[in-house]
């Protein structure tokens, strides 16, 4: 079923499971909002703002085993974290159990973050050519080697795991490839509710998240489509997960997670961000980035910023010259001047309209 069309009664029969969970975000019931990794986005500045506006768990983008163990500054760079962020788990991909191993020890060695989660839903086939992320849809039994694996090698830290639901509709596989999940010690499984050759695009399959959540006993996150306009707690009460995982719905809006949980709570939406908390935003998001890139230069760190910036800047009159502006930026200063500048425009407009 799809997700816009969850608005069925609820369904009384939901099993209710005790799980043996090592993550204490599920305790007692609690339902927890996740943002999903998403390469090129979930830096170390957004998944601040998300935490700050009601995320409960974040998740790095997904890091190349073997670029961990060659000692690759830049992938390193791009899963640290600061406390605040916590709980936060670290995505890995790769093809070979023991190199997956390897690398998810070097990571809990030098970071210790709450959990390694592991990749199997990449669907760019520079991944899938190696037989990683959802090419081991496709191959259950070295999924299930990687996932013991590396549960093997970490006995101190949870290892989690997220999925597609299978490689085509000809081949979906959610549910065997869970239990072998669930099998090899992993404590949660995520799911795309989409095949891999669906990508991003149509409905995100429902039904299959639920038929797995009700076969599985460790919690399962559902995933696909999740947005403020959906009936979240349909989906909750309706699809027998645990939480919710929330991807590009959150991007350049991580206001969604205070929205989401206020229509978990009450049924009512959360406010809306002005655009004067827009604009702090981009530049809180800027500060973090800049005091996280430091050794990178200036136009380094507004390279890897510009894209990701622009994405806080919309849905308000006068966004449009804000983003035109900010891709060409050439200085932090440049950025300061343009977000004061801006802000004193939207405030005159509003007084005007006064
Ligand atoms: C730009 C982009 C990058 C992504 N990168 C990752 C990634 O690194 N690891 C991963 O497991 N999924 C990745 N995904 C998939 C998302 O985590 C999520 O499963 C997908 O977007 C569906 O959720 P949504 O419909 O809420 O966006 C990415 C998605 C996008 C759009």
């Amino acid at each position: 079923m799809a997700l816009d069309q969850a608005s069925s009664p609820l369904d009384t029969n939901r099993k209710t499971t005790i799980f043996p969970c090592m993550l204490p975000w599920f305790d007692n019931g609690k339902f927890p909002l996740y943002l999903a990794p998403m390469a090129g986005f979930t830096d170390i500045g957004f998944r601040t703002l998300c935490k700050e506006k009601g995320a409960d768990v974040v998740v790095s983008e997904f890091v190349l085993a073997d670029a961990i163990l060659r000692g690759d500054h830049k992938v390193w760079n791009s899963i640290e974290f600061t406390e605040a962020q916590r709980p936060m788990g670290v995505q890995i991909f790769g093809s070979e159990p023991e190199v997956i191993a390897e690398a998810g020890k070097m990571i809990v060695d030098r970071l210790n973050p709450n959990f390694i989660d592991l990749n199997f839903g990449c669907p760019a086939k520079k991944v899938t050519c190696k037989n990683a992320g959802s090419s081991l849809l496709r191959d259950l039994s070295t999924l299930g080697r990687i996932c013991a694996s590396l549960v093997k090698a970490l006995p101190d830290c949870p290892v989690t795991a997220k999925i597609r639901i299978g490689w085509d509709s000809e081949s979906v596989v959610a549910k065997e490839a869970g239990r072998i999940i669930e099998d090899s010690g992993i404590q949660t499984l995520a799911i795309h509710g989409r095949t891999k050759t669906q990508g991003y695009k149509g409905d995100a399959n429902w039904d299959v998240i639920n038929q797995v959540a009700e076969t599985l006993s460790i919690p399962v996150i559902g995933n696909g489509s999740i947005a403020s306009r959906y009936d979240i707690r349909g989906l909750r009460s309706r699809y027998g997960v645990s939480g919710l995982m929330i991807g590009r719905a959150a991007i350049g809006n991580p206001w969604l997670f205070e929205d989401l949980k206020s229509q978990l709570q009450t049924g009512q939406p959360g406010p809306q961000p002005t655009v004067d908390e827009r604009l702090a935003f981009v530049l809180r998001y800027s500060e973090i980035m800049k005091a996280h890139y430091n050794h990178l230069g200036e136009d380094m760190i507004l390279g890897i910023m510009k894209g990701r910036l622009v994405s806080f800047v919309a849905g308000f009159s006068g966004a449009r010259k804000i983003r035109n502006r900010m891709s060409r930026l050439c200085s932090f200063e440049e950025l300061e001047v343009l977000l004061k500048e801006s802000l004193d425009a939207v405030r005159f407009t509003e007084l005007a309209r006064a």
